[in-house]
């Protein structure tokens, strides 16, 4: 269960429906070995069937979210077997499969991985201390968890490319300005309290009306336009089917509180 202790990360509840997932190997920048990314994969996917637990919050530490893939680990794969294990699949393998909304508190160091898990977010967040990159192209490398595709999305082709071509840090204030996170908080504690209050206020809707919420803004990254509305439409039309949405238009209607029953 999500009370399992961890090597490499730390679990909590902070709040009732929150669960707060902190990487925790210091010693590394909270690089992303492979055994840390397994353990991370065994928490969410508790954290995903504990019925108690309605959103998540992944965090690092005050001094790295996470400094990348573990480049110790890495520099002597060779071609066949990354490919032949499919080196980092199971990365986006483990967010995508998430149906509970998370969000990534980001607070120093987000390179490499760590910026590509940040971006796998539903919703990111940093504090003004944090530092996003793909620093991959001085390694001799290119971003390999979907860097070259979700910082292209987030933030346009032309930055991105200027990002990903030069190595170049990107700093709190630009990723705000420029969408990459949702907002730039003061200090990384009022960052990680702002990730958990805003997933407080999540878990506090029904979860049957979030998970559908969820499901559609993530088909328009998939879906072209018209099949996009089209697709948001029938789950729209299939939440008339739930019971939260007649207790959600009739409290309104009754001037009450609505009390959801996730059905
Ligand atoms: N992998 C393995 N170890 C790492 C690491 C990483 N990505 N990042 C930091 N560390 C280790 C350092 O080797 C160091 O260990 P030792 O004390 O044993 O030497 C420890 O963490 C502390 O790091 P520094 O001494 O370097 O700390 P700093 O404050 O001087 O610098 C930093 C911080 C700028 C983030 C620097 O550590 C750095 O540049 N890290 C690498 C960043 C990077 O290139 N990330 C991309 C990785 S490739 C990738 O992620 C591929 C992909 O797309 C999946």
């Amino acid at each position: 269960s999500s009370e399992k202790t961890y090597q490499h990360l730390l679990v909590s509840t902070p709040k009732p429906g929150v669960g707060l997932v902190q990487i925790n190997r210091p010693k590394a920048l909270n690089a992303l070995s492979t055994p840390l990314i397994a353990e991370l994969n065994t928490c969410l996917r508790a954290l995903q069937s504990e019925t108690s637990i309605s959103a998540i919050v992944l965090t690092g530490s005050e001094k790295a979210f996470a400094a990348g893939a573990d480049i110790k680990e890495m520099k002597d794969l060779t071609f066949s077997s990354a490919y032949g294990r499919d080196f980092i699949e199971s990365w986006s393998d483990l967010i995508t499969f998430l149906k509970k909304p998370l969000i990534t508190a980001v607070n120093g160091y987000a390179l490499g991985g760590g910026c590509e898990l940040a971006m796998m977010g539903d919703i990111v967040y940093c504090s003004k201390t944090a530092v996003f990159g793909q620093p991959e192209i001085k390694l001799g490398t290119i971003p390999g968890a979907g860097g070259s595709q979700r910082l292209t999305k987030a933030i346009g082709k032309s930055r991105a490319m200027e990002a990903i071509l030069t190595g170049d840090n990107i700093k709190a204030q630009q990723a705000g300005e420029w969408g990459l996170v949702a907002r730039v908080f003061e200090t990384p504690q009022e960052c990680v309290d702002g990730a958990i209050k805003t997933a407080e206020k999540i878990a506090g809707y029904s979860q049957i009306t979030v998970k559908a919420a969820k499901e559609v803004v993530n088909k328009s990254l998939e879906l072209g336009l018209r099949d996009g509305v089209e697709y948001e439409r029938r789950v729209f039309h299939g939440l008339f089917g739930s019971k939260d949405q007649k207790i959600g238009m009739g409290a309104f209607t009754e001037k009450k509180k609505a009390e959801w029953s996730n059905e």
